[in-house]
């Protein structure tokens, strides 16, 4: 299935310059969202994973489908703030400033296999951020997955050594 026609550029959102990558037309469709999950599942190629982590907040949306197709478990990854329990954390860099993104210190046991998922993977200091938090736990990072990668803005470069793996590339 062709999944670009289900992806609305929004021009200046959410900052003037910055054409935002709307999936809401994908989502909102039964068969495209059924298929784009499926379709994320078949890039994991029957690798074994026992947890897939996902970034708030559109990280959210698909990777619990994932990890119940992989019969895996879903962990968060959260801004700063919103965790309950104990979290560890990994700054990164934005454009202008830094983020903090955290996650529950007892989420991932030492040796698990670990399949990151998030939406979009733009400047890759996200992706970058929750691999940190991974291996600090003793996680191993067996796949980067997202949904949409912005090739122009290099984040594969951020994460060599990585398996990533998009389904639309841009
Ligand atoms: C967006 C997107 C990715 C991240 C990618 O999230 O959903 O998580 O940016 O950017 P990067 O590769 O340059 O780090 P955002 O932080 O805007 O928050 P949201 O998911 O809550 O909308
Ligand atoms: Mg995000």
């Amino acid at each position: 299935m062709d999944f670009k026609p289900f992806i609305r550029d929004i021009q200046d959102f959410p900052e003037v310059g910055i054409v935002f990558k709307d999936i809401t037309p994908l989502l909102k469709d039964a068969q495209a969202l059924n298929n784009a999950s499926n379709s994320l599942y078949d890039l994991i190629n029957s690798k074994k994973i026992d947890k897939v982590v996902g970034v708030d907040s559109r990280g959210f949306i698909f990777a619990p489908m994932l990890a119940s197709k992989l019969n895996a478990g879903f962990v968060p990854i959260r801004k700063v703030g919103k965790l309950p329990y104990d979290t560890i954390s990994e700054s990164y860099d934005l454009e202008y400033g830094s983020d903090t993104l955290e996650m529950h210190n007892d989420s991932i046991l030492k040796g698990e296999k670990v399949l990151v998922h998030d939406d979009v993977l733009a400047t890759g200091g996200t992706a970058k951020a929750v691999c940190k938090l991974v291996e600090n736990l003793g996680g191993e990072v067996v796949q980067c997955n997202f949904l949409i990668q912005l090739t122009f803005l290099h984040g594969a470069s951020k994460l060599k050594g990585y398996d990533v793996k998009a389904l639309l590339n841009y």
